[in-house]
């Protein structure tokens, strides 16, 4: 089973990817992770990602979809992943259909959690609390303003991509951890589980 998530920085998309993984015996992927190890390994590609990601801006799609592509060979994701942050552009969406294939698999669900703007800041500013010295480089205010106007601009038009397939379900990010999950499990199991 492979499943996207979808949902603006502070959405739970990481949180939630990390509850499910174990129960579904599925690899959790985020793309954002993915970034910042190349990131901390230095080199002119770390540094041009970093600019980027430093400024909320997406990482070009064919530097993203390679690395997805390769990363999702290996074999700890031969029983399917939990895709978190990608895909984020319809380009990245149509490869991902194409990478799937060619290991004749799919994206069974798609999921878009729903969470309004003050709680999105609210959860970022609590989450630069408690990083302490690891806070993230782009948990500022002004990084957090322009990756939700990115995610609006241009991984917003994705979602009608997986509604045209009937596979599209939004869940209400505002409610507790605990009722996010259960309500995810719901919809995995009444649309692909059975
Ligand atoms: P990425 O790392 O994906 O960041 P993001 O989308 O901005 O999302 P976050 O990780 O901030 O939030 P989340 O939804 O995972 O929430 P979390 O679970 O942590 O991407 C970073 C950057 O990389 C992008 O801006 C872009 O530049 C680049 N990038 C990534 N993918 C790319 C791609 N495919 N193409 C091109 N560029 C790409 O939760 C947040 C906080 O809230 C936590 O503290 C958590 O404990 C708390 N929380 C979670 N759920 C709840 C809840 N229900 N109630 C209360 N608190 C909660
Ligand atoms: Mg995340």
């Amino acid at each position: 089973m492979n499943i996207v998530f979808f949902g603006p920085p502070g959405a739970g998309k990481g949180t939630q990817a990390h509850r499910l993984e174990d129960n579904y015996n599925l690899k959790h992927l985020s793309s954002g992770e993915i970034l910042r190890e190349v990131i901390s390994t230095g080199g002119n590609l770390g540094q041009e990602i970093k600019d980027l990601l430093d400024k909320g801006q997406l990482a070009p799609d064919e530097i993203i979809i390679k690395m997805v592509s390769e990363r999702i060979r290996h074999h700890d994701c031969s029983q399917g992943v939990i895709f978190d942050g990608f895909p984020r552009t319809v380009t990245q969406a149509r490869a991902l259909d194409d990478i799937l294939a060619d290991c004749n698999s799919r994206v069974d669900i798609a999921i878009e959690l729903e969470v309004d703007e003050a709680q999105m800041i609210e959860r970022i500013r609590s989450r630069i609390r408690e990083s302490g010295d690891d806070v993230r480089h782009d948990d500022n205010e002004q990084t957090l303003k322009n990756r939700l106007a990115v995610y609006r601009r241009q991984t917003a038009p994705v979602l009608p991509y997986y509604v045209d397939k009937g596979l599209l379900h939004r869940i209400d990010g505002m409610q507790s951890i605990e009722d996010v999950t259960n309500d995810i499990k719901r919809v995995i199991r009444e649309n692909v589980t059975g």
